[in-house]
């Protein structure tokens, strides 16, 4: 596959990633990005001069068949595990379609990228790259029949230390916690994680902040059509079970993940259709 015209050399490349996997590169006046046909799975985002604002495990697999592990992998059709079929889905392992990119008047890049004719949706993906990063998930109902979704932009930020890094944004806001099954609601207002933590909260806020003192950075996390905020860091236990996961990386990441699950999931009427909008982007801590 060739970049679509001219004007995109040095902007948009299209190369060989790991494990043979193809890779759309992006590079901006202000970042760069690196995105996976598989899974459309952005596995780089960063802005010139700053640390990468997404994590990668160094353990991940890049495989056709598995999950990449680290980046924004894309959650749908169901979120968590599924008697018989694939955990999270089947959204993050297929192989996406680039069906179109431009140069935004600004000067940043758009991927639209593309899965069709799968189970009865019809999903578009666009990312855009600029001086930060906007991701726009749309799933269309293209059977006759209406049917229930879950979906999630599945986030793994980059930190310098869990220990150093908060969450703002859920204070009073409700949540299930998936590791006691018990509901609950958010009394801080800087949530700080010193153990596993999987967390589905009731969360349609339209903007969340990840402060890092350790980077001296706050990733602010803005979204819309969205009413599912998950928190996760699988801590010392979870990380050793986890073949595709170093055993002290869940010190450098924390996931926080918009989407809507369980209690949230959406039904879609034959022919409708639903847009799921995240936006990244950095500021320093002052
Ligand atoms: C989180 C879930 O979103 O993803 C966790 O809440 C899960 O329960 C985690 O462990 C990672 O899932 P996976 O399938 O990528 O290992």
């Amino acid at each position: 596959m060739e970049p679509h015209s001219a004007e995109f050399a040095g902007h948009l490349e299209v190369l060989p990633g790991k494990g043979g996997l193809t890779k759309l590169q992006v590079k901006t006046p202000w970042s760069t990005a690196e995105i996976y046909l598989h899974g459309a799975h952005v596995t780089h985002f960063g802005k010139a001069g700053e640390p990468p604002l997404l994590f990668m495990s160094e353990a991940s697999d890049f495989l056709p068949g598995k999950p990449i592990r680290g980046g924004i992998p894309v959650i749908f059709p169901w979120f968590g595990p599924r008697e018989g079929q694939p955990a999270h889905g089947f959204a993050r392992t297929r192989e996406w379609h680039l069906k179109e990119s431009h140069r935004t008047p600004e000067g940043g890049v758009t991927l639209d990228l593309n899965l069709s004719e799968l189970d009865g949706f019809d999903l578009d993906y666009r990312i855009t790259v600029s001086t930060s990063l906007s991701l726009e998930l749309t799933v269309r109902n293209s059977s006759a029949n209406g049917q229930t979704i879950e979906n999630c932009l599945h986030t793994y930020f980059a930190i310098a230390d869990i220990a150093t890094t908060a969450v703002t944004g859920l204070q009073g806001t409700s949540y299930f916690d998936k590791l006691t099954s018990h509901a609950s609601s958010e009394i801080s207002s800087a949530l700080r994680i010193d153990r596993e933590v999987d967390r589905i909260y009731d969360d349609s806020t339209p903007s969340l902040e990840v402060h890092d003192t350790g980077l001296a950075r706050k990733i602010v996390i803005s979204k819309s059509g969205s009413a599912s905020t998950v928190v996760w860091n699988p801590w010392i236990e979870k990380s050793k079970r986890m073949a595709d996961f170093g055993e002290d990386e869940y010190l450098r990441m924390i996931c926080v993940e918009s989407g809507n699950v369980a209690d949230r999931e959406i039904h879609l009427a034959p022919g409708s259709s639903h847009t799921l909008r995240v936006e990244l982007s950095s500021v320093g801590l002052t």
